[in-house]
């Protein structure tokens, strides 16, 4: 896709609605509260993959009411296309240690389950107090790595999806909702 496209190409790309905003408002004050009961006021470090979940970052980390602090590593597995590289690359890790701190990794997203694998990988050898994971979206009949999240708030069918902070060739990730991209047109 190009930087020229026309807002009609740009908006008859966008195939049709599969959550609303409002499912997804519901959804994060959910998914909050369930932060709030498992952590029971102890201090959590929120840790969001960029770029795609820095939108449900943004709304998760109001949703919770245990103290928080709130962290960005940027992995890349997508390199302008709608298929995985299956190569994960983090090309912006954290600054801090974590050892003295629960972590919840915020994603977007898991797909072939390939980046947050590896992520877990990461961040379990420096000795985190915990390690969860979360997720906004779960595509599980992509996976070809056994990775399960601790917490999805949809699971998806297998259809490549915008919106929300989800990317197609960067574009799309302003969408209020979660929409699945037109392939064919
Ligand atoms: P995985 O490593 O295959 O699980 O893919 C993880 C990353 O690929 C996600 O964090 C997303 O950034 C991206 N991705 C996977 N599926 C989609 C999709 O349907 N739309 C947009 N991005 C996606
Ligand atoms: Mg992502």
């Amino acid at each position: 896709m190009n930087n020229s496209l026309t807002l009609k190409e740009y908006s008859d790309k966008i195939k049709r609605v599969l959550i609303t905003k409002e499912e997804i408002d519901e959804a994060i004050v959910k998914a909050g509260k369930l932060i709030d009961s498992f952590y029971d006021g102890r201090p959590i470090l929120l840790v969001s993959i960029l770029k795609g979940a820095f939108v449900f970052m943004a709304d998760l980390c109001r949703a919770v009411s245990v103290p928080c602090k709130i962290d960005f590593m940027c992995a890349k597995s997508y390199y302008g296309g709608t298929e995985s590289t299956g190569v994960v690359k983090i090309v912006m890790d954290l600054k801090q240690d974590i050892s003295e701190y629960h972590v919840v990794i915020v994603e977007d997203i898991i797909d072939t389950g390939r980046t947050l694998n590896d992520i877990v990988k990461i961040l379990k050898a420096r000795n985190p107090l915990s390690l969860r994971v979360i997720t906004l979206l779960d595509k599980p009949a992509r996976r070809v790595v056994d990775f399960k999240p601790d917490y999805a708030l949809f699971t998806i069918p297998d259809h490549f999806v915008i919106g929300y902070g989800l990317d197609c060739d960067e574009f799309y990730r302003t969408l209020p909702y979660i929409a699945e991209y037109d392939l064919d047109c």
